[in-house]
């Protein structure tokens, strides 16, 4: 049987690491949606038309090591406003979402409009303070050169694109679990989306 965990929050809130340690748990499968927008808005950055790229996706795209630069990500954010390109990435989403044997889905928009019906909802969250600082260590322990101011207005950009987009904005859904992880470890934060997860289960039956 399908069992689907959604997972949301803005950047860096530690939502792919805590659904890859999920996943890793439960053994269920791990799609990172993010991928798909930094996908199409690499795409686009090479100068592709964003509606056209969405629709011609495929999942090799999706394993490139340029998607993770700051560049890409407010790519990814601005084509993410496309209602079109939102539509040609839902059915791949939910085909990933009702395999057997379990799935989780990170991104932004999954248990409210990907997978309502997800059978355990998560919402990822901390200060953007703290998800900055996160997230500069990641980019120059890469080699990037990079400030943490730069990173902090990233993030607040991206923060304030996804929630306010006509389709599909950042939010939680009212049935979320959600888990601030400013001062928690990753080992807490995990021990806690496990623990909602578990509860799902008990309730699922
Ligand atoms: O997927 P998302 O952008 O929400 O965040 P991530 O890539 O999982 O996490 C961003 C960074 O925060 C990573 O370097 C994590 O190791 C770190 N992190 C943390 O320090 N404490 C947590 N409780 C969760 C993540
Ligand atoms: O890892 P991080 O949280 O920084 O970003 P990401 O999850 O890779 O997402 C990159 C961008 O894609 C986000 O800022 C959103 O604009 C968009 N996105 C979305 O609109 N819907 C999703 N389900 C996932 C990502």
């Amino acid at each position: 049987m399908a069992f689907t965990v959604a997972i949301d929050g803005p950047a860096a809130a530690g939502k792919g690491t805590i659904s890859k340690a999920v996943a890793a748990h439960f053994g269920f499968a791990h799609l990172d949606t993010g991928l798909l927008y930094r996908a199409v808005g690499a795409q686009v950055l090479a100068g592709g038309d964003p509606v056209t790229v969405a629709r011609a996706l495929n999942p090799a795209d999706l394993e490139h090591d340029n998607l993770r630069t700051p560049a890409v990500a407010q790519a990814a954010s601005e084509v993410a406003v496309i209602a079109d390109v939102r539509s040609a990435l839902v059915d791949f989403q939910r085909k990933f979402a009702a395999r057997d044997g379990g799935a989780v889905l990170d991104g932004r928009d999954i248990g409210t409009v990907i997978c309502p019906d997800a059978q355990a909802k998560l919402f990822i969250t901390a200060s953007a303070e703290c998800r900055a600082e996160r997230r500069y260590k990641e980019l120059t322990g890469k080699g990037l050169s990079i400030t943490l101011a730069q990173v902090l207005e990233d993030v607040k950009a991206r923060d304030a694109r996804d929630s306010s987009r006509a389709t599909a904005p950042l939010i939680a859904a009212a049935d979320a679990a959600l888990i601030d992880t400013s001062d928690l470890s990753i080992a807490a934060a995990v021990a806690r989306a496990v623990a909602a997860v578990e509860a799902a289960q008990i309730r699922v039956g």
